[in-house]
C-alpha cells in the first residue's frame, strides 16, 4: 500500500488504508496487554498511514481532567479539563466529534494555530469509565467524513474492551 496516502485520497483508498491499518494493528497487539504499549503502537501506525493526520495523540483520564499520553505531531496541551475544548466535549459527553472546521467550534484549544480540522473518539472501558479519547488534528479544512468516524470508532471500542 502507498504508505502516507497522498494529499488527493480517495474515498476508497482511505478505506483500504483504514483496513490495512486495522490488521496491522491486531497482529502487532496481538500479545500485547500493556494499554501504554497498545495507545503508542495505534498512533504510531494511524499517523504513518495519512498525510492529512498532522497531530494523533490519545488523552487518558486521570480525575475530571485528560492528561496528554502517546502522541506523534508537535506539543499537545498537557491537560485538558472535561468538558473543554474538543477533547474535554466528547470525553464528557462520550461521544465523537467531528469538527470541520475549528475556528467554528466554541471553547476549541488551540495547540497549534495551523490546525483547521479535527476528530475526537472516547474511548469507553468494558465498565463503561471513559479511560481517554483519541485525538487526530489536521491542517487541512474538513478533512474527516464519516470513513474515518466509523474506522476510528470501531479501532477505539476494541481498544476499550480489550484494555478496559
Ligand atoms: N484539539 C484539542 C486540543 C488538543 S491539542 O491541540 C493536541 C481540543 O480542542 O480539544
Amino acid at each position: 500500500m502507498p504508505w502516507k496516502q497522498s494529499s488527493a485520497i480517495t474515498e476508497a483508498e482511505k478505506v483500504t488504508t483504514y483496513q490495512t491499518v486495522a490488521g496491522r494493528v491486531d497482529a502487532l497487539l496481538e500479545d500485547e496487554s500493556d494499554w501504554v504499549a497498545a495507545m503508542a503502537t495505534v498512533v504510531c501506525e494511524l499517523h504513518q498511514a495519512f498525510e492529512y493526520y498532522d497531530w494523533t495523540g490519545f488523552y487518558r483520564t486521570i480525575g475530571e481532567e485528560l492528561v496528554i499520553g502517546p502522541y506523534q505531531g508537535t506539543h499537545g496541551c498537557l491537560r485538558i479539563a472535561f468538558g473543554r475544548g474538543v477533547c474535554g466535549t466528547a470525553a464528557a459527553q462520550r461521544a465523537t466529534q467531528v469538527v470541520p472546521d475549528v475556528d467554528a467550534f466554541p471553547g476549541h484549544i488551540a495547540c497549534s494555530s495551523t490546525t483547521r480540522s479535527e476528530i475526537v473518539v472516547p474511548v469507553l472501558s468494558r465498565d463503561g469509565d471513559v479511560m481517554g479519547v483519541l485525538d487526530i488534528d489536521s491542517n487541512r479544512p474538513a478533512a474527516f467524513d464519516t470513513v474515518d468516524q466509523q474506522f476510528l470508532e470501531r479501532l477505539c471500542t476494541d481498544l476499550g474492551r480489550r484494555y478496559g
